[in-house]
């Protein structure tokens, strides 16, 4: 109820262009670690997905770097130029640039220190990070095939304006690929607002279970990672953030006062 509570106050524009950019700001700064890559619940696969396979050092990143996988395997990457626009710490447009091979990979967020540290630690000849928002986005129009945006847009003051923004950014026949979670009448807002883009819905996937999944099994990892990296008295509320099982945000995905779904959403050709 608390994840849901507190996603529900930042219905407000001025509140959430408020809360959301410091808190990622001081993420970055104080815990520049390489280890620590994502900043999503995570997912696991749905039974006729084919299983993932890694090189060994991506391991301990599986369940975030699935819900990169499994969303941007939805369209075609390879020898494209992609966004991402709320690209965190980076790891997932490392992942994308490293294993799905477009041409060129743009990782994209409003939080300097997070640019800055993803710029430093991921280093791909098809990748760069820039700092922007997601409603001014700093490129010309038709500058990309495909955009990708994972758990990041409840966070935005206007979603209009950032699906305007991608509409522009998108060539013809472009394809966005969102996930990200709500409540109730969240979702039925961000439903119509997807809707009323100008692009057209695709795929549109409830994936809740496999979100509740992925924090459930990757439980043990998170709280060894948040034991090592911050001081004690921190750890509660750090497991809370990173949501951990009966955190706040386990509990409302678990119940389904939060739902979580995927899109596919296509620009006219
Ligand atoms: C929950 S994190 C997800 C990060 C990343 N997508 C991942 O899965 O690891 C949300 C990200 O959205 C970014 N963000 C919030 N508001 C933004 C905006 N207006 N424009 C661009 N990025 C924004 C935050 O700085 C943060 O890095």
């Amino acid at each position: 109820m608390f994840a849901k509570l507190f996603l529900e106050l930042t219905e407000y524009a001025f509140f959430r262009r408020l809360v959301w950019k410091p808190i990622y700001e001081m993420l970055a700064r104080v815990l520049p670690v390489s280890e620590w890559q994502f900043m999503n619940y995570g997912y696991v696969p749905l039974p006729e997905e084919a299983p993932l396979t890694l090189e060994a050092a991506d391991e301990l990143q599986r369940y975030p770097l699935q819900l990169y996988h499994y969303l941007a395997s939805r369209t075609e990457v390879a020898g494209k130029d992609m966004l991402e626009v709320g690209s965190g710490r980076g790891g997932g447009a490392n992942y994308i640039a490293r294993y799905l091979k477009p041409a060129r990979m743009v990782g994209m967020d409003l939080a300097a220190n997070a640019v800055k540290f993803a710029g430093k630690t991921f280093l791909q000849p098809n990748l760069e990070y820039v700092q922007g928002n997601a409603e001014a986005l700093p490129f010309a129009d038709g500058s990309f095939d495909v955009v990708i945006n994972v758990e990041s847009c409840h966070a935005y003051g206007s979603v209009p304006n950032f699906l305007k923004e991608v509409h522009r950014v998108l060539r013809p026949g472009g394809t966005l690929v969102l996930t990200d979670m709500r409540g109730e009448p969240g979702l039925k807002l961000l439903q119509q607002q997807l809707q009323d883009s100008g692009m057209t819905m695709v795929e549109e996937t409830d994936i809740t279970r496999n979100v509740v999944e992925a924090i459930e099994t990757e439980e043990p990892i998170k709280k060894e990672r948040i034991r090592k990296l911050v001081p004690k008295w921190l750890v509660p509320a750090f497991e809370e953030f990173a949501g951990v099982k009966e955190s706040a945000i386990h509990r409302d995905l678990s119940s389904r006062d939060l739902i979580y779904c995927r899109w596919k959403l296509q620009k006219a050709g």
